[in-house]
């Protein structure tokens, strides 16, 4: 839409069963909140949505290990969630809950619609069942192998590895998540949404945004391209937690956490809107814009337009920026390893400094493809571009024309061409930020942001006016005058990326918050505006403190759910065996030479063990408790008779012992001391 009347701006509802971590604040929020704040300086009408996902087996799940209800789950969730966006400057309109009145009542409402008119095609299907824990296996109760794309983890309804959506039956070697068993078909009755019939019309839709992200955009065209077709899904679960079936005959039945979380959009524009709220969901002058990282894509771009369309009453979206992933130090991030780094504890120990976090992980958000935060790059960007560059710049500037002119700004002289040039790109630079961010280049328009503070830095390097000062009263003013317009542009056009920053700069130049447009000006500050000193802008980031985040990550363990979810005791001891049997094993120690990650399989290292007699080949399941690095030079044990096995495609020749504790904690089983490789352990 070229000029929409307004814009409805969705952040992904996140399952509040856990803190936020940096990953959800990279792959949406943190964009989102840029966006959303770039919209509202330009004058837009734009509302920015979000809330607890309150529903679904991730719910139930947690409150299972946590030996609480999901009740209590979501009540202490919802609350730390919501503090740490706050904290973080993300700033919603309204962060609502879908265990809301307003919210079941608005679902139901929509389910009921679908269903009067026919949407829904009722079908009784064989879903897996665990007897041991007498209940259904949907979504997220079940794991197993993808079947696109080989993951051994993936989710009854979707792997996240590969994005596809997945249906429990479509799993390889499915496991209960409850018992781990295998489960059980058995008869149960649901109502499906039929999409085949809608699959033109998707289609058209989509062709439609040609424009999209091309990440998101291939998403959509490999989901249509299927070979089976847009497969009907079951919009209901056999759950006890959740919004109730609102139709006869549907006891212990709740709708699908798909069905109702994206009608939490809905519901939350109602809570924040009131009786105006339809005009954000039914106007066709409202630009809908979803926020979400690349999971979501399938739900977002065609089953929940999809359900919409269906209504009958609704917009559909227009933009779906979706983002990839955000590994941290080359890793993963994994809730339950503790693999991550929570918002509430980066506040504890950088307090203060949310925007060097907002600048680290918009320039190096996942915008094209996954992404790695590392500290060190933290580190870096925050000392060289924020303190070193940015924070320095504003510092000298504030200070000489304290030192100077009393903090009142000189009139300028005569223009050098050096200066004009500069004033040139502080004009131009409100319109190259606005280009990057219609079209969601996020680290390009930071970019472009963070070099009006280089270009600043440079020219007062250049010009020297602490030298000029003795000897050129009139050229310094001029440019002491020419540095406060690049301050008096950084603190209007850094609202929507450091927000905290911007905020402090402007109280120092006292000047409100302007308007977009009106920063396309070189002359922010007349001469005669009166500015303060200040202080410094952003804090240093000392190797100790990198130190000591690393040091977190080496410790982190199983956290308290994994723990909680396993039988804490010691393994019974197995059946007798002879000595002839054990002597049958040959067991050797070996040295570690070499390490790497397996491709595409996130538990296996590949290693090379020298053996003494030869050097050996194993591929090893350990990827998520070690870093290659870590590893090379150790000595360990070897089962250096089994025979070889092809794991993904590399032949493995012997196996790392290792000793497991009961939380599913590795180290190796190592000699005492230093030993020669290939001596016999018996
Ligand atoms: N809770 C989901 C997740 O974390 C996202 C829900 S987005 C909504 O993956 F559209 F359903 F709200
Ligand atoms: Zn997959």
């Amino acid at each position: 839409m070229s000029n929409p009347k307004r814009y409805t701006v969705t952040a992904a509802l996140p399952y509040a069963n856990g803190p936020v971590h940096i990953g959800h604040l990279a792959g949406c929020y943190l964009p989102a909140d840029i966006y959303v704040r770039y919209l509202r300086q330009s004058g837009k009408d734009v509302k920015f949505i979000c809330g607890s996902d309150e529903h679904g087996a991730a719910i139930i799940m947690k409150a299972k290990a946590e030996g609480v209800s999901p009740q209590q789950i979501v009540d202490k969730y919802h609350g730390i969630m919501q503090q740490a966006f706050t904290d973080f400057g993300i700033s919603f309109d309204v962060y609502s809950r879908t265990s809301k009145k307003v919210h079941h009542d608005t679902a139901s409402e929509f389910f009921l619609k679908l269903y009067n008119k026919g949407c829904f095609e009722e079908k009784e299907t064989e879903q897996y069942y665990d007897a041991e824990a007498q209940q259904f296996l949907a979504d997220r109760y079940i794991e197993g192998t993808c079947p696109k794309c080989g993951n051994e983890n993936a989710y009854g309804d979707q792997c996240e590895n590969c994005g596809s959506s997945l249906s429990p039956t479509e799993l390889i070697n499915p496991r209960s998540k409850l018992s781990g068993a295998a489960p059980e078909l058995r008869k149960t009755k649901h109502w499906f949404l039929p999409l085949d019939h809608l699959s033109g019309k998707i289609k058209d839709f989509l062709l439609e945004h040609k424009d999209w992200k091309p990440n998101v955009f291939g998403q959509c065209m490999s989901w249509l391209d299927a070979a089976d077709g847009l497969q009907a899904r079951s919009m209901t679960r056999d759950l006890d937690w959740g919004i109730k079936v609102p139709i006869e005959g549907a006891d212990g039945k709740v709708l699908y956490v798909w069905f109702d979380a994206p009608i939490g959009y809905i519901s939350a524009t109602k809570e924040l809107m009131g009786a105006d709220w339809e005009k954000y969901w039914k106007d066709d002058e409202t630009e809908l814009v979803h926020f979400i990282g690349k999971d979501n894509i399938v739900f977002h771009c065609i089953i929940f337009p999809a359900m919409l369309m269906e209504h009958g009453e609704f917009i559909l979206p227009t933009q779906v920026p979706a983002n990839e992933f955000l590994n941290l130090e080359g890793q993963k991030i994994s809730t339950s390893r503790n693999w991550a780094v929570w918002l509430h504890e980066y506040l504890a120990d950088f307090k203060g400094n949310q925007d060097a976090l907002r600048y680290t992980l918009c320039a190096a958000a996942p915008e094209t493809k996954d992404n790695d935060f590392t500290w060190k790059d933290f580190q870096t960007r925050t000392n060289s571009e924020l303190v070193g560059i940015y924070g320095n710049f504003v510092n000298r500037v504030l200070v000489l024309m304290n030192k100077y002119y009393e903090g009142v700004l000189p009139t300028p002289n005569s223009l050098e061409p050096v200066d004009e040039e500069l004033l040139k790109e502080i004009e131009g630079t409100p319109a190259k930020i606005a280009a990057s961010l219609g079209k969601f280049r996020f680290r390009e328009a930071l970019a472009s942001y963070i070099n009006l503070a280089r270009m600043g830095n440079k020219y007062l390097a250049d010009e020297e006016p602490w030298k000029k000062i003795k000897t050129d009263g009139e050229r310094t003013a001029t440019i002491m005058y020419v540095a406060a317009q690049v301050c008096g542009q950084l603190s209007q056009l850094g609202d929507p990326f450091l927000p905290f920053t911007a905020a402090k700069l402007r109280s120092f130049l006292r000047l409100p918050l302007l308007d977009w447009d009106a920063c396309v000006s070189r002359e922010l500050l007349p001469a005669k505006a009166e500015i303060e000193k200040g202080d410094l802008l952003f804090e240093k980031v000392e190797d100790e403190a990198v130190e000591l985040q690393l040091q977190k990550l080496k410790n982190s363990k199983p956290n308290e759910v994994e723990v909680v979810e396993k039988d804490a005791v010691i393994e019974p001891v197995k059946e007798e065996v002879t000595f002839d049997d054990f002597s049958k094993m040959d067991i050797r120690i070996g040295t570690i030479l070499t390490a790497e990650k397996v491709k595409k399989a996130d538990k296996l290292l590949q290693l090379t063990v020298d053996l003494g007699m030869e050097v050996r080949t194993i591929v090893s399941g350990i990827a998520m408790h070690f870093k290659p690095e870590e590893i090379i030079g150790k000595q360990v044990s070897v089962l250096a008779n089994l025979a070889p096995r092809k794991i993904r495609g590399v032949e493995s020749k012997g196996m790392i012992l290792m000793a497991e504790n009961s939380a599913g904690e590795l180290t190796f089983a190592q000699p005492g001391s230093q030993v020669d490789n290939g001596s016999v352990i018996r």
